[in-house]
């Protein structure tokens, strides 16, 4: 039987597997203070009935119809959330722009997008600190003074591609492996 996979807006139990920040975030600061959430937030989230199905697919395959630009989703692989941004034009090329030296780890933003889809970022959404979950994916949340994500727990700030540009997150936000299987499709795993 080929691998097994499924839709991002249904899961197997009828319900959605979208997860938005909000969702994640209610989990996260329900449960105390922003630094303790950082110690919590997966084993918490890991343990939550909504994603067992999910945990056990290999892949799961994303539309993108409904994202518009400079709107984000976050998607359930694996226990982790995925974070499914469409870039502005703008956006990308202020990523684009941005000499390497200037970064604390320095890869050129067209290494973090998949060749043709320039507009479309797809990220682990854990921070690289210490695992929190970064705000950023709708046009309302604070997106940090690089306009891609902001980390309440500590401050850090990465940009509209995930590279971090304040620490003291260390690296930029790992990227899932993840192919286009058509303009408006994405699997991911
Ligand atoms: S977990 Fe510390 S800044 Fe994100």
């Amino acid at each position: 039987m080929a691998e097994s996979s499924a839709s991002a807006t249904v899961a197997q139990h009828g319900q959605p597997d979208i997860v938005s920040k909000r969702d994640f975030l209610k989990l996260t600061l329900g449960a105390g203070a922003a630094i303790g959430v950082c110690a919590i937030a997966w084993p918490f989230i890991d343990s939550m009935n909504p994603s067992r199905d999910v945990l056990a697919l290999s892949s799961v395959e994303v539309d993108l119809t409904p994202i518009t630009e400079g709107m984000g989703i976050t998607v359930v692989w694996r226990g982790k959330p995925i974070f499914v941004r469409h870039l502005t034009t703008k956006e990308y090329d202020e990523a684009a722009n941005t000499p390497l030296n200037q970064l604390i780890e320095p890869i050129p933003a067209a290494d973090r997008v998949k060749p043709n889809h320039h507009q479309w970022i797809i990220l682990i959404g854990i921070c690289t600190h210490l695992g929190c979950i970064p705000l950023g994916n709708k046009p309302t949340d604070p997106r940090g003074e690089w306009g891609g994500w902001f980390c309440p727990c500590h401050g850090s700030q990465y940009d509209t591609v995930g590279r971090v540009r304040h620490g003291p997150a260390p690296l930029n936000l790992w990227l899932p492996p993840y192919a286009f299987e058509s303009d408006t499709k994405i699997k991911i795993g």
